[in-house]
């Protein structure tokens, strides 16, 4: 594939999730989440922004699924809303809530497009965590509970299941650093969620498999490239702990069953408890690995030795400001299959927010097109050397609520314009039907 075409049978496909879309929080007796709590509290949102409307794709699907056909996807991943599926966090399902997942799917699967469906993307029931949230182990049972439902109506139709979106964010950005709901700042409590996220991931991928004859069941993790900012032994140390603690501390318990040894005696005081058979039931093997990237990262060691990020500078960024660097995703490709026994590989996500705008009816956006551009081939690339890629999802496929950056931030090749919510393909979206279609890749 030197030319940067990807194989025959290669999925082509986009990504959203839930919360970031659907909007109707109100409706058909969904409960609420830390998201709606989360966005209701002053100064933690952009704008005071939150996703009650969102995209309103809830009432708006049959408009997405037709744009998705004509775009040419042939697989799509979204997530389902666990507060409209168990909106009282356990016990009773919402026949409501399973019935719109019901319809949706049946929508994707007739444009003949693939479902693949992640169970938790960040919206937990606010009931739960008032209970505890993921640092408490009952949250795993609770999410159990969740998934036996969502697979009981779905799994005969479904067959790809991502069980968590990235249990960095899941732990450490939501738990640790306090910036995404539920808005905590505890060290021990983020590695007690990212336990409880990695163990949920492998008793749902039992309760799919038992449930399910179809199922295939990953998962995805969020990874950054790492580069040293000098070769010194302590900017090396220094890279080579942010890698623990970001990327190795997930995918070494999912891809083989334990955790990362210099971690463990780097995390020794605020170890959660471990049972004994915690890990094996995490690294049970995988159908698939997700992986979203986005960005890389350079390390140097600060104070004590710690990781401390070094801006760079002159480096080409996106709108929310991340550096575009297509041979990371390259180089973590290549890493995985050199140090892992690898599944098929998903790229899940990968795109870029800028600041679109809509002039006489079209949307003009070559910096994304060249983003997306560039990560294609920089997948080609690393599936010539023998890594096993067996599709791609661009994020996102609609604008959508980005979180703390609210509206603010567009990533979608369609753009939305939220005074009327009418849909715009942008450009990208075009090119990327012609790229789907088979054309070379461009430049
Ligand atoms: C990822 C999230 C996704 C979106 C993109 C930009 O971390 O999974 O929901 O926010 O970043």
């Amino acid at each position: 594939m030197a030319d940067g075409r990807l194989p025959d049978n290669f999925k082509w496909g986009a990504a959203v999730s839930a919360y970031q879309i659907e909007g109707a929080t109100d409706e058909d007796g969904r409960g609420e989440s830390i998201w709606d709590r989360f966005s209701a509290t002053p100064g933690k949102v952009a704008n005071g922004d939150n996703g009650s409307v969102a995209c309103d794709s809830y009432h708006r699907y049959p408009e997405d699924v037709r744009l998705m056909r004509e775009l040419g996807l042939n697989a799509f991943r979204f997530s389902i809303a666990w507060p409209r599926i168990l909106p009282d966090g356990r016990g009773r399902a919402n026949e409501a809530g399973l019935d719109f997942y019901d319809r949706f799917v049946d929508e994707l699967l007739g444009a003949g497009i693939e479902p693949f469906v992640t169970l938790y993307h960040w919206d937990l029931p606010q009931v739960l965590e008032d209970r505890g949230g993921w640092p408490v182990r009952e949250t795993v049972d609770a999410y159990v509970e969740y998934v036996e439902a969502v697979v009981g109506r779905l799994g005969d139709r479904v067959s790809n299941w991502i069980t968590m979106c990235e249990p960095w964010v899941i732990s450490w950005l939501s738990y640790g650093l306090g910036i995404h709901a539920p808005g905590r700042t505890d060290a021990a409590d983020s590695l007690a969620a990212a336990h409880h996220v990695l163990l949920g991931h492998g008793r749902a991928a039992e309760v799919l498999r038992r449930e399910s004859p179809i199922a295939k069941v990953g998962t995805t993790i969020d990874l950054v490239a790492y580069h040293p900012f000098s070769s010194s032994p302590e900017d090396l140390a220094a890279m080579t702990r942010e890698d623990g603690y970001r990327n190795r501390w997930f995918l070494d318990p999912v891809l083989e069953g334990r955790y990362p040894e210099d971690m463990l005696e780097h995390y020794a005081d605020i170890l959660p408890r471990i049972e004994p058979d915690d890990l094996k039931t995490i690294g049970a093997p995988l159908d698939f690995l997700g992986l979203n990237y986005y960005t890389r990262s350079v390390i140097r060691a600060g104070a004590d030795g710690a990781p401390e990020t070094v801006p760079g500078e002159d480096v080409e960024r996106t709108g929310i400001g991340w550096e575009v660097y297509p041979d990371g995703l390259y180089e973590l490709l290549v890493r995985l299959d050199a140090n892992y026994e690898l599944p098929p590989l998903y790229v899940t996500e990968n795109g870029a927010a800028f600041p679109d705008s809509r002039t006489n009816g079209s949307v003009p956006d070559p910096d994304r097109i060249s983003y997306v551009d560039r990560h294609l081939r920089a997948i080609a690339r690393a599936i010539d050397e023998g890594v096993p890629v067996h599709g791609y999802f661009v994020w996102s496929f609609l604008d959508n609520f980005e979180w703390t950056h609210g509206y603010s931030q567009r990533f979608g090749i369609v753009y939305i314009d939220y005074e009327t919510l009418e849909r715009i393909p942008k450009a990208s979206y075009y090119w990327y039907r012609d790229r789907i279609a088979g054309s070379p890749a461009s430049g």
